[in-house]
């Protein structure tokens, strides 16, 4: 339809209509078998005909949602398309690792291309929105949501939001839906939906460039957040969402609130009751209102008594006609598919590239000489609950077949027949929580599985240790106040290292965990988070070697607890502590080391790189002007291997702090022993500006230093000075 005849149909819509399409709500109104994602039983739905509205949310799958389209379109009085919404955000049916693993690849094409496989399943699923990128960025690993997050790093959050904009819209069948606006991953304490304090400065510097790269990329649509920020709640913040998103970063897609947002502003108490929160949010510019009573009970009424303006309905419907439109949707609401679902879902091609993604999202932590492993010379032992399970997809990933999952005990027996396997340990501690209070069969008793795992190792060379968080300890509603292994598997650890010092641990988990013990008692470890559906094959490639690891962290692992929030961009202090154990009057804790267990961009390779010293094009740069950064990076080792270099830059001397360092550049380079290649970054006066002491987004002349090296904790530097065109 052309814009003309958008309008036309608005005109003709009767106000009911108009709101209607304003309205989302489950697909379980009209279908079985829906995903519910949050609290159901909130909405009642008397007020306004369910024929109505405009979109569902939670239901999958090419043949029920056709009929429901089918259906509705038919009934309605002009004939609107529903849009099918769900949340597709590691992938639908090929699982692919968990956001928190693909901001580990720090590969955009990869999460590009991850996105586009998530999409076509999701289309040939007759799916019309995504509720992913997650853009929230995470510093505080007690959070459940950083399993959806692709980091602690606003930069390169910014380029994995773009790459799977891209990879999602690609052919204009499927909109993308950044969420959560705003700050979500920063609540009080790690506690879930709990209220956000970060100065403006914050949030404009580190919280709102991803959300910004989305925008700019073209992003069809925007998610509310559940938090406060400023002491308003997001959904009814009109600073936020119309000053900020719409006018400075100039989004005019569709903007849909969190689930029963909006009547949650009742809770949070800044309004009164639903028609109060409906009139609050509809101000503050909520297009949708995603499964409350807010919009579906009272908005038809506010407009009538003069409370809210016909325009803003009006404004808010054209942009949801827009994106319907922009879909082909009033063409081909249910029409037949271009593509065969049957054919598409986990083929090969689409298993082949998560295979590929896994791999380089694991992230080896630590190597001391055990890995790759032999596949002939040695006898390993597989250890762990992890061995044998095809719970490794994540929190938000629902595949209608999970067996589809390679688990790593079935991967490993097609590479090697000489290997012992054990469980060892359940999960979860018996009675432990999860956010979904998911419970384990316990068919034998934990004595048993521990002896049974400890003469496996007795009689091998190695032992490969699969432990991990459940994969409902993260997530949303998923917070911990301790972020380690469960007991019973620590226990397994440590029986185990009394009868083989040998141990390589693969570490399952959605978040940073807390991973002391394991540090101690491991001489190889490596972080393979939630893999997905082609876990086992990315774990057994990499353990064997038939695969060079190359990820790097894209979140700090803490020491404890106690250190969270802990990122490497932070402040300097004025009492500073370069060893981060604390001696009398410095910056630091008296009983804790203010380093991290290991840093954000860390990560090992079977080979290893050396850095030449940074070299600079020049010794000032005015604002016009560039510096090049060169380092010539090495092979020295034996594999072929894929290193990330990393730029940072760190501002000497602001009229605010400044962090000290900030990623700014990356690049991938595959190198094969004894080779070198030149690797240059280009230094550009728009990297180095910030919100100065004036809030105006500028640079500030000054000293520079520059920083290349393999992880954020590089001391590889050369420095410039920024000059104003005056000097
Ligand atoms: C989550 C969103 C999700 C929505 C729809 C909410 O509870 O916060 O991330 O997209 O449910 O399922």
């Amino acid at each position: 339809m052309t814009i003309k005849e958008l309008e036309k149909l608005l005109s003709e819509m009767s106000l009911e209509e108009k709101v209607g399409q304003m309205v989302q709500r489950s697909a379980s109104v009209m279908a079985e078998g829906t995903i519910v994602t949050g609290p159901e039983g909130t909405v009642d739905s008397e007020e306004m005909s369910v024929g109505l509205i405009g979109s569902v949310l939670g239901k999958r799958g090419a043949g029920p949602l056709h009929k429901i389209q089918k259906e509705f379109v038919e009934k309605h009085p002009h004939h609107i398309p529903l849009l099918m919404m769900y949340d597709v955000i590691n992938g639908l049916e090929t699982i692919f690792p968990i956001p928190l693993a693909q901001g580990c690849t720090f590969s955009s094409q990869l999460v590009e291309e991850a996105a586009n496989i998530a999409m076509k399943e999701t289309v040939a699923a007759g799916v019309n929105v995504t509720f992913s990128p997650m853009l929230d960025l995470v510093r505080d690993a007690r959070w459940g949501r950083v399993v959806e997050s692709t980091g602690e790093d606003p930069w390169l959050n910014s380029q994995m939001a773009k790459a799977m904009v891209r990879g999602y819209q690609s052919k204009g069948k499927l909109a993308a839906c950044f969420k959560h606006f705003a700050a979500y991953g920063a609540p009080e304490g790690g506690r879930d939906y709990d209220n956000v304090e970060l100065s403006e400065r914050t949030l404009r510097e580190d919280y709102l460039p991803a959300y910004r790269a989305a925008v700019e990329e073209g992003c069809a649509m925007a998610m509310t957040s559940f938090n406060t920020w400023n002491r308003l709640p997001s959904t009814g913040n009109k600073w936020l969402l119309r000053k900020v998103l719409r006018d400075e970063m100039g989004f005019d897609g569709v903007l849909i609130s969190d689930f029963a947002a909006i009547d949650e502003m009742i809770r949070w108490g800044i309004v009164e009751d639903s028609r109060e929160a409906a009139k609050l949010a509809i101000k503050a510019g909520v297009d949708i209102d995603m499964h409350s009573n807010g919009y579906m009970n009272h908005l038809v009424r506010l407009v009538r008594e003069g409370e809210v303006d016909e325009s803003l309905v009006d404004e808010a419907v054209m942009r949801i006609l827009k994106l319907k439109n922009s879909l082909g949707l009033f063409e081909q609401a249910y029409a037949g598919f271009e593509e065969d679902e049957t054919a598409l879902l986990v083929c090969d091609a689409h298993r082949k590239k998560a295979c590929e993604v896994a791999t380089a999202s694991f992230v080896l932590l630590k190597n001391e000489g055990l890995l790759p492993l032999n596949k002939t010379e040695e006898t390993i032992a597989f250890i762990g609950p992890y061995v044998d399970n095809i719970n490794i997809y994540g929190t938000w990933s629902f595949p209608e077949k999970p067996k589809n999952t390679i688990t790593v005990k079935q991967a490993v027996m097609k590479k090697s027949q000489e290997v012992l396997f054990a469980k060892g340990a359940y999960v979860l501690d018996e009675g432990q929580n999860t956010r979904m209070q998911d419970t384990e069969e316990r068919p034998v008793s934990e004595e048993l599985l521990l002896r049974a795992a400890v003469e496996a190792a007795r009689k091998a060379d190695k032992v490969v240790l699969c432990l991990g968080e459940h994969r409902n300890q993260s997530g949303e509603g998923g917070s911990r106040a301790s972020i380690g292994l469960p007991e019973g598997q620590l226990k397994l650890l440590e029986k185990v290292s009394e009868v083989n010092a040998n141990i390589i641990s693969v570490i399952f988990s959605g978040r940073p965990l807390e991973l002391n013990k394991v540090e101690n008692l491991s001489k190889s470890i490596l972080m393979v988070w939630m893999p997905g559906t082609e876990g086992g094959n990315a774990i057994a490639n990499v353990l064997f070697g038939d695969v060079v690891p190359q990820g790097k962290l894209a979140m700090t692992l803490p020491r404890s607890v106690g250190q969270v929030p802990i990122y490497y961009g932070q402040f300097n202090t004025g009492r500073p502590n370069p060893t981060g154990i604390k001696i009398g009057f410095v910056h630091g804790y008296i009983d804790e080391s203010t380093r991290p267990l290991y840093p954000f961009g860390h990560g090992l390779s079977y080979t290893t790189f050396s850095y030449s010293p940074v070299v600079l094009s020049q010794k000032e740069m005015n604002k016009n002007g560039t510096i090049v950064a060169k380092v010539v990076v090495a092979n020295d080792g034996d594999y072929a291997g894929t290193e990330t270099v990393q730029l940072y830059l760190r501002d000497v001397k602001g009229s605010v702090i400044r962090p000290v360092k900030m990623l700014r550049g990356i690049e991938k380079i595959k190198l094969k022993p004894g080779e070198r290649q030149d690797v240059s970054f280009v230094i550009t006066e728009e990297m180095l500006r910030f919100y100065n002491a004036d809030m105006e987004y500028v640079s500030e002349p000054g000293l520079f230093h520059v920083f290349i090296g393999t992880s954020s904790d590089t001391d590889n530097m050369a420095e410039f000075l920024l000059v104003s065109e005056t000097e």
